[in-house]
C-alpha cells in the first residue's frame, strides 16, 4: 500500500459547494414528485449521500454495481452486472449516481439497461467528467467537474480499493 498522500485536485469546500448547486439543479428539474436516485457502486456512494443530503423533497434511493467484463479489459466495451437494484423503475423519475465518466462505457451500458425498464424519465448525474477520454457519446445531464485526463482517488474513489476514505478528490504523484 502507498503511503504517499495524494495532491488535493478539488478540495471539500469546492465539492460541497458544487453539489449543492446539483441538488438544487435537479430539484428544479423536478419541482414536485419523488426522485429515485440509482447510485453506482462502489465509487459513488458518498456523492449519492452528500447529493441526497443536500436536496429538498422526496426522495428514494438503491444501489447497483457493475464491472468491466474480462480480465485487464478496459477497451472491450463489455459490462458486467455484478450488483442489481432491489426494486423496479417503471413510471419513476430515476436519476444515475456515477462517480466519474471516463470512455463513457460503462454509462452508456447503464443507461441503455435501467432505460429498458420503463422509467418516467432517466437523467445523469456525475461527480466527474473526464470528456478527452470518450469512446462513446453519453448523455450526461448534470456533471459536477469537468477534470483533464488524470487518474483521480478520494471521495468514493479508488486506486486498487485504497483512498475511497480521502474527504477530497486528489491525484496520484
Ligand atoms: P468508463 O466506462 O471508462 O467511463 O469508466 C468509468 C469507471 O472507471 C468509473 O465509474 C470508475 O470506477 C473508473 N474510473 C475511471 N477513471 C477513474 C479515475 O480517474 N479514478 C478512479 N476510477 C476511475
Ligand atoms: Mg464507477
Amino acid at each position: 500500500m502507498s503511503t504517499a498522500q495524494p495532491a488535493v485536485l478539488i478540495d471539500q469546500e469546492e465539492l460541497a459547494a458544487r453539489i449543492a448547486d446539483l441538488a438544487r439543479e435537479i430539484r428544479q428539474d423536478s419541482p414536485s414528485g419523488q426522485l429515485h436516485f440509482v447510485c453506482v457502486l462502489k465509487g459513488a456512494f458518498l456523492f449519492l449521500g452528500d447529493l441526497i443530503r443536500a436536496m429538498e423533497g422526496h426522495v428514494t434511493i438503491d444501489f447497483m454495481a457493475c464491472s468491466s467484463y474480462g480480465a485487464g479489459t478496459t477497451s472491450s466495451g463489455e459490462v458486467r452486472l455484478s450488483k442489481d437494484l432491489d426494486s423496479g423503475l417503471e413510471g419513476r423519475d430515476v436519476i444515475i449516481v456515477e462517480d466519474i465518466v471516463d470512455t463513457g462505457l460503462t454509462l452508456h451500458y447503464l443507461q441503455e439497461i435501467l432505460l429498458a425498464r420503463g422509467p418516467r424519465s432517466l437523467r445523469t448525474a456525475c461527480l466527474l467528467s473526464k470528456p478527452s477520454r470518450r469512446k462513446i457519446d453519453v448523455k450526461v445531464d448534470y456533471v459536477g467537474f469537468t477534470i483533464e485526463d488524470r487518474f483521480v482517488v478520494g471521495y468514493g474513489l479508488d486506486y486498487d480499493e485504497q483512498y475511497r476514505n480521502l474527504p477530497y478528490i486528489g491525484v496520484l504523484a
